[in-house]
């Protein structure tokens, strides 16, 4: 939505095209805050500092100071827009500590940062009339001659599939949690915009460095605000130690997330859990600081785990949450394919390299929303419309039909639940090589049989299971990618953690993985990181 709304300002016809309806777009779910340097104390080279420890000194850092030097407009324009940050005793917006970050630099509205922004950029949308093709999924983005020219889409209500023809196409689909079992991402967050573009042509970049959230609830996957530590929240073991004074004596709960997600696993791998879990305590908070600021989770918590973490700690585990990796893009948002761009989790700029800090990904959505949606007015003044092929409409009218009508054959239900199964098998907090190896060759089995998979539902009306097939091409294609990428990479950094290769190699591994598919065969290549002055050192919290 910033990059429609920044595309509109410089006079273009956009439009808006989203498989569900844009405010419950993923987004909502960033509950703690979005990151910049606004005291006097701090600035954007401590933010960019921190960001590029927190990536493992994968980040590019040309990317990564252009987001935090411009991070502070781009709050006080969220502001002149109409976002309500909390604030401080003086007035100003209130900066929460979050993880691996020096100075408490995440603005916040209570435990609902994300959700507010999302309402608001919607607001600015239909302020600007853009267009929301609302419930209308993606089926195949349309190119030729390395040009983009648009997309074809199912709109879910009806069934019919339509051909949009643009001069320039944005993709800001978000990520892919949902190809785990359980995490904390909505059933959406599918990666359809990186299936698009991988089948396109277009490298994915990282799409090993996977991060799992040190606070999610056991079963369902739902996210406990990283806000319950930058507020003061401990993190206790079965024994009642805060056990991270041991694996990060400085930072201790607010070390940067890969490091407190191995901590957790650790303790609990070592007999130290409590059921399969770690406590989140919050009780020494009191009443009124949970209700004022954490009210949503002491909510959730409720209602999802029956514990009033008022009065009781709540129990947690690490649990898939974000992609650092997705289309690779510059700083603009562009791609390797002319007129194609991307924005938010499902580029990789890349800002985060192997380990996002908590609160940078909102700030990703916005500065780069912005840049991207910037540089498409550019490309759309410079340039005419390419012609929009015949064959696109037809093509994917043939897909479509073939699934629909195939009456014998797998069921994708069973397939999407043995996806979900290997990588959190193969391929979770730590790794290694045999188990990698199994879920690549799992992963092509289950490719084969997706070939043959036959749906129940036949209907043309909001056939909500031809949508779950369409994601599960998508994810398979994500899935392997991944598991290809974590295989290959033998180091340990950030979020990719290897039991055979446990430590951080600059000399070999100081590159970006970027995966590319001709037909049906995947293929690596690697790609230099981009220095500024941030030398790699140890990273220790
Ligand atoms: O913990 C959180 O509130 C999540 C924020 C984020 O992923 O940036």
């Amino acid at each position: 939505m910033r990059a429609a709304i920044e595309a509109a300002r410089s006079g273009l016809n956009v439009a808006l095209v989203s498989k569900i309806y844009p405010v419950r777009s993923h987004s909502v779910a960033a509950q703690g805050g979005i990151n910049a340097a606004l005291k006097e104390n701090d600035d954007w080279e401590n933010h960019a500092f921190d960001t590029i420890k927190g990536s493992d000194y994968l980040g590019d850092q040309v990317a990564i100071e252009t987001m935090c030097r411009e991070a502070p407009e781009d709050i006080h324009e969220l502001e002149r827009m109409g976002a309500i940050f909390s604030r401080d005793e003086n007035g100003n917006i209130a900066q929460r500590p979050f993880g691996g970050a020096g100075y408490p630099r995440a603005c916040y509205l209570a435990d609902r940062t994300g959700h507010t922004l999302v309402h608001l950029l919607y607001e600015q949308t239909v302020k600007h009339g853009i267009f929301i093709y609302d419930e209308w999924h993606v089926v195949s983005l349309v190119h030729e001659d390395g040009i983009a020219r648009g997309v074809i889409a199912l709109e879910l209500s009806t069934g019919k599939l339509h051909r949009l023809h643009s001069k320039a196409t944005v993709i800001a689909t978000g990520g892919y949690g949902r190809i785990f079992t359980t995490t904390t991402n909505a059933l959406s967050s599918t990666g359809d915009g990186m299936g698009f573009a991988i089948n396109a042509g277009v490298e994915l970049m990282d799409m090993e460095f996977i991060q799992f959230h040190p606070t999610v609830l056991k079963r369902t996957g739902i996210l406990m605000t990283e806000g319950c530590r930058g507020e003061g929240g401990y993190l206790l073991n079965s024994k009642g130690e805060r056990f991270m004074e041991k694996y990060a004596p400085n930072a201790k709960e607010l070390a940067s997330r890969d490091v407190v997600s191995r901590a957790e696993q650790t303790e609990i791998n070592e007999g130290r859990g409590i059921d399969g879990c770690i406590h989140l305590d919050i009780r020494h908070l009191g009443k009124e600081k949970i209700m004022e600021k954490l009210s949503q989770i002491r909510d959730l918590s409720i209602q999802f785990a029956g514990v009033d973490p008022i009065e009781k700690p709540i129990p947690i585990r690490p649990g898939a949450h974000y992609s650092m990796g997705g289309i690779m893009t510059d700083p603009s948002g562009s791609t390797t394919m002319t007129g194609l761009y991307a924005a938010g989790e499902a580029a990789c700029v890349s800002v985060h390299g192997a380990n996002r800090l908590g609160g940078n990904s909102l700030l990703e959505a916005i500065v780069f929303g912005r840049r991207t949606g910037a540089e498409v007015g550019r490309f759309c003044a410079d340039n005419e419309f390419s012609d929009f092929p015949t064959s696109a409409l037809k093509n994917a009218g043939h897909m479509v039909g073939n699934l629909i009508n195939r009456t014998e054959g797998e069921d994708p239900h069973q397939i999407h639940k043995e996806m979900g199964e290997t990588m959190v098998e193969c391929c979770g907090v730590f790794r290694e090589k045999e188990k990698m190896a199994e879920g690549v060759e799992r992963m092509a089995k289950l490719h084969e049989r997706f070939a043959t998979v036959a749906l129940t539902d036949r209907s043309d009306y909001y056939n909500t299971e031809l949508l779950s097939v369409l994601e599960l091409g998508n994810m398979l294609d994500i899935a392997t990618s991944t598991l290809m990428g974590a295989l290959a990479r033998e180091e340990s950094r950030g979020a990719h953690t290897r039991y055979d290769f446990p430590k951080r190699d600059d000399e070999k591994w100081m590159q970006h993985t970027l995966v590319t598919k001709k037909g049906d065969e995947f293929s690596l290549s690697y790609k230099d990181v981009s220095f500024t002055k941030y030398e790699p050192t140890e990273r220790k919290y």
